[in-house]
Protein backbone atom coordinates (compact mmCIF):
# COMPACT_ATOMS: atom_id res chain seq x y z
CA UNK A 1 0.00 0.00 0.00
CA UNK A 2 2.71 2.74 0.79
CA UNK A 3 4.43 2.01 -2.37
CA UNK A 4 0.72 2.19 -4.44
CA UNK A 5 0.64 5.57 -2.53
CA UNK A 6 3.91 6.67 -3.22
CA UNK A 7 3.70 6.41 -7.00
CA UNK A 8 0.31 7.55 -7.12
CA UNK A 9 -0.18 10.87 -9.24
CA UNK A 10 -1.72 13.04 -7.33
CA UNK A 11 -2.74 16.73 -7.18
CA UNK A 12 -2.97 19.39 -4.26
CA UNK A 13 -5.65 21.56 -4.19
CA UNK A 14 -5.83 23.16 -0.42
CA UNK A 15 -2.50 24.27 0.38
CA UNK A 16 -1.34 27.49 2.10
CA UNK A 17 1.54 28.22 1.19
CA UNK A 18 2.75 30.04 5.01
CA UNK A 19 1.22 26.72 5.96
CA UNK A 20 3.93 24.85 4.96
CA UNK A 21 6.78 27.01 6.78
CA UNK A 22 8.39 23.96 8.30
CA UNK A 23 10.07 25.06 12.24
CA UNK A 24 13.55 24.65 10.79
CA UNK A 25 13.10 27.22 8.15
CA UNK A 26 11.46 29.58 10.43
CA UNK A 27 14.05 29.79 12.33
CA UNK A 28 16.65 30.24 9.45
CA UNK A 29 14.13 32.99 8.33
CA UNK A 30 13.97 34.46 11.61
CA UNK A 31 17.91 34.60 11.99
CA UNK A 32 18.57 36.07 8.75
CA UNK A 33 15.91 38.79 8.84
CA UNK A 34 16.67 39.31 12.72
CA UNK A 35 13.00 38.42 13.87
CA UNK A 36 12.88 37.19 17.33
CA UNK A 37 10.42 34.16 18.18
CA UNK A 38 9.34 33.11 21.15
CA UNK A 39 10.90 30.07 21.29
CA UNK A 40 14.39 29.12 21.87
CA UNK A 41 14.72 25.85 19.52
CA UNK A 42 12.99 23.83 16.48
CA UNK A 43 12.45 21.56 19.33
CA UNK A 44 10.22 23.64 21.32
CA UNK A 45 8.58 25.16 18.43
CA UNK A 46 6.96 22.04 17.27
CA UNK A 47 6.35 21.20 20.89
CA UNK A 48 4.24 24.13 20.47
CA UNK A 49 2.00 22.15 17.82
CA UNK A 50 -0.49 20.81 20.26
CA UNK A 51 -4.00 22.31 18.75
CA UNK A 52 -7.47 22.48 20.35
CA UNK A 53 -9.12 24.22 17.66
CA UNK A 54 -8.92 25.92 14.45
CA UNK A 55 -7.88 29.46 16.26
CA UNK A 56 -5.44 28.15 18.66
CA UNK A 57 -3.59 27.15 15.26
CA UNK A 58 -4.17 30.12 13.45
CA UNK A 59 -2.08 32.37 16.46
CA UNK A 60 0.88 30.39 16.18
CA UNK A 61 0.73 29.99 11.92
CA UNK A 62 0.15 34.15 11.87
CA UNK A 63 3.31 34.34 14.72
CA UNK A 64 5.17 31.90 11.89
CA UNK A 65 4.89 34.22 9.42
CA UNK A 66 6.45 37.01 10.86
CA UNK A 67 9.76 36.11 9.52
CA UNK A 68 8.91 36.05 5.75
CA UNK A 69 9.73 39.46 4.46
CA UNK A 70 12.21 39.31 1.14
CA UNK A 71 11.18 37.91 -1.98
CA UNK A 72 14.12 35.19 -1.59
CA UNK A 73 12.43 34.61 1.57
CA UNK A 74 8.81 33.66 -0.40
CA UNK A 75 11.11 31.69 -3.01
CA UNK A 76 12.64 29.38 -0.23
CA UNK A 77 9.24 28.79 1.96
CA UNK A 78 7.88 27.77 -1.34
CA UNK A 79 11.16 25.61 -3.15
CA UNK A 80 11.17 23.90 -0.04
CA UNK A 81 7.28 22.87 -0.74
CA UNK A 82 7.78 21.80 -4.61
CA UNK A 83 10.66 19.70 -3.27
CA UNK A 84 8.31 17.67 -1.26
CA UNK A 85 5.67 17.43 -3.97
CA UNK A 86 7.99 16.18 -6.20
CA UNK A 87 9.21 13.79 -3.50
CA UNK A 88 5.25 12.65 -3.12
CA UNK A 89 4.43 12.47 -7.01
CA UNK A 90 1.97 15.25 -7.00
CA UNK A 91 2.00 16.89 -10.34
CA UNK A 92 -0.21 19.71 -10.20
CA UNK A 93 -1.06 22.48 -7.32
CA UNK A 94 -3.20 24.93 -6.72
CA UNK A 95 -2.04 26.62 -3.48
CA UNK A 96 -3.13 29.95 -1.62
CA UNK A 97 -1.44 32.26 -0.45
CA UNK A 98 -2.79 35.55 2.59
CA UNK A 99 -1.46 38.90 1.13
CA UNK A 100 -2.87 40.10 4.46
CA UNK A 101 -0.75 38.15 6.70
CA UNK A 102 2.04 39.96 5.16
CA UNK A 103 1.10 43.30 3.40
CA UNK A 104 -0.30 44.37 7.02
CA UNK A 105 3.60 43.98 8.27
CA UNK A 106 4.73 46.14 5.83
CA UNK A 107 5.83 43.26 3.19
CA UNK A 108 4.49 44.71 -0.49
CA UNK A 109 2.42 42.52 -2.40
CA UNK A 110 4.89 42.45 -5.19
CA UNK A 111 7.48 40.91 -2.89
CA UNK A 112 4.89 38.04 -1.94
CA UNK A 113 3.45 37.63 -5.06
CA UNK A 114 7.29 37.82 -6.99
CA UNK A 115 8.31 34.99 -4.45
CA UNK A 116 5.89 32.54 -4.51
CA UNK A 117 5.84 32.50 -8.16
CA UNK A 118 9.13 32.36 -9.25
CA UNK A 119 9.82 29.24 -7.02
CA UNK A 120 6.55 27.68 -8.86
CA UNK A 121 8.18 28.75 -12.43
CA UNK A 122 11.13 26.79 -11.15
CA UNK A 123 9.60 23.88 -10.01
CA UNK A 124 7.54 23.62 -13.20
CA UNK A 125 10.96 23.78 -15.05
CA UNK A 126 12.25 21.21 -12.71
CA UNK A 127 9.99 19.19 -11.56
CA UNK A 128 6.96 19.56 -14.12
CA UNK A 129 4.90 20.29 -11.25
CA UNK A 130 2.12 22.63 -13.31
CA UNK A 131 0.50 25.23 -10.48
CA UNK A 132 -1.97 27.99 -9.91
CA UNK A 133 -2.17 30.46 -7.21
CA UNK A 134 -5.16 31.54 -5.53
CA UNK A 135 -4.90 34.71 -3.39
CA UNK A 136 -7.19 34.39 -0.04
CA UNK A 137 -9.26 37.20 2.19
CA UNK A 138 -8.69 36.80 6.09
CA UNK A 139 -12.27 36.46 6.60
CA UNK A 140 -11.70 37.71 11.20
CA UNK A 141 -10.48 41.17 9.07
CA UNK A 142 -13.36 43.40 7.52
CA UNK A 143 -14.94 42.99 3.95
CA UNK A 144 -13.57 47.08 3.25
CA UNK A 145 -9.94 45.72 4.43
CA UNK A 146 -10.34 42.52 1.57
CA UNK A 147 -11.21 45.01 -1.01
CA UNK A 148 -8.44 47.20 -0.40
CA UNK A 149 -6.56 44.47 -0.71
CA UNK A 150 -8.43 43.34 -3.79
CA UNK A 151 -7.30 46.95 -5.32
CA UNK A 152 -3.77 46.56 -4.30
CA UNK A 153 -3.81 43.14 -6.34
CA UNK A 154 -5.13 45.08 -9.34
CA UNK A 155 -2.13 45.52 -11.11
CA UNK A 156 -1.43 41.44 -10.80
CA UNK A 157 -4.79 40.07 -11.28
CA UNK A 158 -3.28 38.52 -14.71
CA UNK A 159 -1.05 36.67 -12.39
CA UNK A 160 -3.67 35.14 -9.70
CA UNK A 161 -5.94 32.08 -11.14
CA UNK A 162 -8.56 32.66 -8.60
CA UNK A 163 -9.82 34.02 -5.01
CA UNK A 164 -10.46 32.36 -1.57
CA UNK A 165 -12.06 32.97 2.14
CA UNK A 166 -9.68 31.84 5.03
CA UNK A 167 -9.10 32.18 8.54
CA UNK A 168 -11.02 32.09 11.72
CA UNK A 169 -14.09 30.28 10.45
CA UNK A 170 -16.68 30.90 13.48
CA UNK A 171 -18.44 34.52 13.55
CA UNK A 172 -17.34 35.58 10.04
CA UNK A 173 -19.75 33.91 8.05
CA UNK A 174 -19.52 33.81 3.57
CA UNK A 175 -22.41 36.32 3.67
CA UNK A 176 -19.82 39.01 5.23
CA UNK A 177 -17.74 38.71 1.99
CA UNK A 178 -20.32 38.76 -0.91
CA UNK A 179 -19.71 42.17 -2.13
CA UNK A 180 -16.08 41.49 -2.59
CA UNK A 181 -16.75 38.27 -4.23
CA UNK A 182 -19.21 39.52 -6.53
CA UNK A 183 -16.70 42.13 -7.48
CA UNK A 184 -13.63 38.90 -8.34
CA UNK A 185 -16.27 37.51 -10.12
CA UNK A 186 -17.10 40.30 -12.00
CA UNK A 187 -13.12 40.35 -12.80
CA UNK A 188 -13.55 36.80 -14.45
CA UNK A 189 -11.76 35.26 -11.17
CA UNK A 190 -13.25 31.86 -9.91
CA UNK A 191 -14.01 31.93 -6.00
CA UNK A 192 -13.42 29.24 -3.82
CA UNK A 193 -14.12 29.22 0.18
CA UNK A 194 -13.55 27.85 3.68
CA UNK A 195 -16.87 26.47 4.46
CA UNK A 196 -18.18 23.75 7.21
CA UNK A 197 -14.50 23.09 8.72
CA UNK A 198 -15.41 24.33 12.01
CA UNK A 199 -18.44 26.45 10.83
CA UNK A 200 -22.05 24.88 10.00
CA UNK A 201 -23.70 23.52 7.13
CA UNK A 202 -25.52 26.76 6.46
CA UNK A 203 -22.05 28.39 6.25
CA UNK A 204 -21.46 26.21 3.11
CA UNK A 205 -24.79 27.00 1.43
CA UNK A 206 -24.28 31.03 1.96
CA UNK A 207 -21.01 30.04 0.26
CA UNK A 208 -22.68 28.43 -2.34
CA UNK A 209 -25.61 30.64 -3.02
CA UNK A 210 -23.63 34.04 -1.81
CA UNK A 211 -20.23 33.38 -2.98
CA UNK A 212 -21.20 31.03 -5.87
CA UNK A 213 -17.93 29.27 -5.25
CA UNK A 214 -16.66 26.53 -7.71
CA UNK A 215 -15.06 24.75 -4.81
CA UNK A 216 -15.70 23.98 -0.66
CA UNK A 217 -12.41 24.05 1.22
CA UNK A 218 -13.15 21.46 4.05
CA UNK A 219 -16.68 21.44 3.60
CA UNK A 220 -17.01 18.58 6.02
CA UNK A 221 -19.90 19.53 8.50
CA UNK A 222 -22.18 19.14 4.87
CA UNK A 223 -23.41 15.90 6.33
CA UNK A 224 -25.29 17.70 9.05
CA UNK A 225 -27.74 19.04 5.92
CA UNK A 226 -29.32 15.72 4.00
CA UNK A 227 -30.50 18.82 1.35
CA UNK A 228 -27.00 19.91 0.84
CA UNK A 229 -25.32 16.18 0.70
CA UNK A 230 -27.59 15.45 -2.10
CA UNK A 231 -27.13 18.69 -3.81
CA UNK A 232 -23.58 18.19 -3.27
CA UNK A 233 -23.77 14.98 -4.79
CA UNK A 234 -25.85 16.08 -7.96
CA UNK A 235 -23.84 18.80 -8.53
CA UNK A 236 -20.27 17.23 -8.01
CA UNK A 237 -19.38 20.89 -6.13
CA UNK A 238 -16.29 19.47 -5.12
CA UNK A 239 -15.10 19.44 -1.26
CA UNK A 240 -10.68 19.61 -0.76
CA UNK A 241 -10.94 17.84 2.25
CA UNK A 242 -7.81 17.67 4.58
CA UNK A 243 -7.91 14.84 6.94
CA UNK A 244 -4.73 15.19 9.17
CA UNK A 245 -5.51 19.11 9.05
CA UNK A 246 -9.31 17.90 10.71
CA UNK A 247 -8.04 15.28 13.63
CA UNK A 248 -4.89 17.89 14.35
CA UNK A 249 -7.55 20.62 14.88
CA UNK A 250 -9.86 18.75 16.64
CA UNK A 251 -13.06 18.46 13.70
CA UNK A 252 -12.46 14.71 14.44
CA UNK A 253 -11.42 13.23 17.21
CA UNK A 254 -9.55 10.80 15.53
CA UNK A 255 -9.08 9.38 12.35
CA UNK A 256 -11.38 6.61 12.56
CA UNK A 257 -13.81 9.07 12.56
CA UNK A 258 -13.60 11.33 10.04
CA UNK A 259 -16.01 10.99 6.96
CA UNK A 260 -14.30 11.48 3.63
CA UNK A 261 -14.92 8.22 2.60
CA UNK A 262 -18.77 8.01 3.67
CA UNK A 263 -18.63 11.38 1.07
CA UNK A 264 -16.63 9.53 -1.36
CA UNK A 265 -19.41 6.65 -1.41
CA UNK A 266 -22.23 9.10 -1.69
CA UNK A 267 -20.91 10.18 -5.07
CA UNK A 268 -19.77 13.63 -3.77
CA UNK A 269 -16.47 14.88 -5.51
CA UNK A 270 -14.28 15.11 -2.36
CA UNK A 271 -10.40 15.29 -2.66
CA UNK A 272 -7.64 14.84 -0.37
CA UNK A 273 -5.14 17.86 0.86
CA UNK A 274 -2.87 18.93 3.38
CA UNK A 275 -3.82 22.32 4.28
CA UNK A 276 -1.20 23.30 6.59
CA UNK A 277 1.45 20.47 6.53
CA UNK A 278 4.03 21.88 8.48
CA UNK A 279 1.44 22.03 11.13
CA UNK A 280 -0.16 18.92 11.00
CA UNK A 281 1.94 16.48 10.73
CA UNK A 282 2.48 15.90 6.91
CA UNK A 283 2.47 16.44 3.62
CA UNK A 284 -0.06 14.55 1.31
CA UNK A 285 1.04 11.41 0.98
CA UNK A 286 0.95 10.95 5.02
CA UNK A 287 -2.84 12.10 4.67
CA UNK A 288 -3.37 9.44 2.17
CA UNK A 289 -1.55 7.06 4.38
CA UNK A 290 -3.97 7.91 7.28
CA UNK A 291 -6.87 6.77 4.59
CA UNK A 292 -5.09 3.60 4.27
CA UNK A 293 -3.90 2.73 7.18
CA UNK A 294 -6.19 4.17 9.94
CA UNK A 295 -9.60 4.59 8.12
CA UNK A 296 -9.31 1.74 5.85
CA UNK A 297 -9.07 3.42 2.53
CA UNK A 298 -8.68 0.72 -0.68
CA UNK A 299 -6.42 0.91 -3.67
CA UNK A 300 -9.59 1.90 -5.85
CA UNK A 301 -10.71 4.62 -3.23
CA UNK A 302 -7.51 6.29 -3.30
CA UNK A 303 -7.25 6.58 -7.07
CA UNK A 304 -11.16 7.77 -6.69
CA UNK A 305 -9.68 10.13 -4.96
CA UNK A 306 -7.01 11.14 -7.11
CA UNK A 307 -9.67 11.07 -10.09
CA UNK A 308 -11.77 13.75 -7.91
CA UNK A 309 -8.86 15.99 -7.90
CA UNK A 310 -8.68 15.51 -11.48
CA UNK A 311 -11.99 16.79 -12.34
CA UNK A 312 -11.77 19.40 -9.19
CA UNK A 313 -8.58 21.19 -10.65
CA UNK A 314 -8.51 24.50 -12.89
CA UNK A 315 -6.79 22.39 -15.56
CA UNK A 316 -7.55 22.50 -18.92
CA UNK A 317 -9.85 19.34 -20.65
CA UNK A 318 -6.36 18.70 -22.30
CA UNK A 319 -4.37 18.15 -19.17
CA UNK A 320 -7.33 16.79 -17.33
CA UNK A 321 -7.88 13.67 -19.76
CA UNK A 322 -3.67 13.61 -19.91
CA UNK A 323 -3.72 12.87 -16.26
CA UNK A 324 -7.31 11.17 -15.78
CA UNK A 325 -5.47 8.46 -18.51
CA UNK A 326 -1.94 8.88 -16.07
CA UNK A 327 -3.95 7.70 -12.91
CA UNK A 328 -6.23 5.10 -14.84
CA UNK A 329 -2.93 2.97 -16.16
CA UNK A 330 -1.27 3.22 -12.59
CA UNK A 331 -4.31 1.82 -10.98
CA UNK A 332 -4.09 -0.96 -13.80
CA UNK A 333 -1.12 -1.75 -12.85
CA UNK A 334 -1.87 -2.66 -9.19
CA UNK A 335 -4.99 -4.80 -10.95
CA UNK A 336 -7.40 -1.74 -9.70
CA UNK A 337 -10.47 -1.90 -11.71
CA UNK A 338 -11.54 2.12 -12.19
CA UNK A 339 -15.35 2.13 -13.94
N1 LIG B 1 -5.56 29.27 7.20
C1 LIG B 1 -4.62 28.34 7.15
N2 LIG B 1 -5.14 27.13 7.43
C2 LIG B 1 -6.46 27.32 7.64
C3 LIG B 1 -7.54 26.46 7.94
N3 LIG B 1 -7.39 25.14 8.13
N4 LIG B 1 -8.76 27.01 8.12
C4 LIG B 1 -8.92 28.31 7.97
N5 LIG B 1 -7.94 29.16 7.68
C5 LIG B 1 -6.72 28.67 7.51
ZN1 LIG C 1 -7.24 25.63 4.64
Amino acid sequence: MDNFIAGLPKLELHLHIEGSLEPELMFALGQRNGVALPWPDVASVRAAYEFDCLQSFLDLYYLGASVLITEQDFFDLTWAYLERCAADKVVHVEIFFDPQTHTARGVPFATVLGGIERALQTGEKAFGISWRLIMSFLRHLSEEDAFATLAQATPFLSRIHGIGLDSGERGNPPSKFARVFARCRELGLPVVAHAGEEGPADYIWQAIRELEVRRIDHGVRCVDDPDLLRYLADTRLPLTVCPLSNTRLKVFDKMAHHNVLALLEQGLCVTINSDDPAYFGGYINANFHALAHELGASMNQLCRLSLNAVEASWLSLADKARLTREIRSYAACYGVSLH
